[in-house]
């Protein structure tokens, strides 16, 4: 992991060189910017940042990250869009390839819609436009109570649906690791996470609006966001790039970091044409 440059409104990790379009890579629920790694190890040339969402890693916790932007407490992947931007602004960056995995996809979306001048190009991971049915909201709310209850406890089952069966039988250290991220991951985190993710509305207007480069990429064996959703994604982007990656589970950045290494390398070589 690269060093900390800015700890408000968010930690901010930067690597590569100083000059030229970054990366901005957005983490999956209920990571931390270090799910990164092995993607940046790999792109020693590229610059790139990343944050910790609100809550995890070395980011305040939501309701100081809220204030800091001048939000409200209520949470919102809106609140976390604004703190990642304010947090760019700190750095300097006005123009990143936004790249988000999963949660993170849903937070590349909000900058898209909020902030289009940002985005150079869009990236969307293991991820889906549409909002959430009732159940998928209510089975939020109740993981968002468990945690504030249980703790990490609460997110523990997710191990079997994150990683893709390939994984599950071949790659015991990625599942050792991947367990003790679950056990560690932080209750009020889990917890504002839930709520803002059950709150996010439904963005392929969004999608249906922008004119940049753009790539929707899945694990073949992702339990949560399936083919249906990336089709749908990379069909209402006019410039779309769709990788299939097979082998990977829902956390291809972690299962299958060179697929995922390949694909935002030729999406930021098409973002500076
Ligand atoms: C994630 O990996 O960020 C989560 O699966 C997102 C979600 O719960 O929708």
């Amino acid at each position: 992991m690269a060093e900390v440059a800015v700890a408000e409104p968010l930690a901010v990790y930067r690597s590569g060189p100083e000059d030229g379009l970054p990366i901005l890579l957005l983490h999956a629920f209920p990571l931390d910017a270090q799910m990164w790694d092995e993607v940046i190890m790999r792109m020693p040339d590229v610059p790139i940042v990343s944050v910790d969402a609100p809550g995890f890693g070395d980011s305040p916790s939501y309701a100081l990250v809220a204030a800091a932007v001048g939000q409200g407490p209520r949470p919102s992947i809106e609140t976390y869009a604004d703190a990642v931007v304010a947090s760019l602004l700190r750095e300097e960056i006005e123009r990143a390839v936004v790249v988000g995995l999963s949660m993170g996809g849903y937070v590349a979306l909000s900058l898209a819609d909020r902030y289009p001048a940002l985005v150079a190009a869009i990236g969307l991971l293991d991820t889906k436009a549409s909002g959430d049915d009732e159940d998928a909201r209510a089975n939020r709310l109740r993981i968002a109570e468990a945690a504030k209850e249980l703790g990490a406890t609460a997110v523990a089952p997710m191990l079997t649906t994150l990683l893709g069966k390939t994984t599950q039988s071949q790659r015991t250290a990625l599942v050792a690791e991947v367990k003790g991220l679950l056990a560690a991951a932080p209750p009020e985190g889990i917890a504002w996470a839930q709520q803002a993710m059950a709150d996010r509305p439904d963005r392929f207007q969004v999608l249906e609006g922008l004119d940049v480069p753009g790539l929707v990429l899945r694990g073949a064996e992702d339990a949560v966001s399936s083919q249906e959703a990336a089709e749908a994604m990379a069909h209402a982007l006019k410039d779309c790039e769709l990788v299939v990656v097979p082998g990977a589970g829902h956390l291809t950045a972690l299962e299958e970091p060179e697929a995922v290494v390949d694909a935002l390398r030729s999406l930021w070589e098409r973002a500076q044409r």
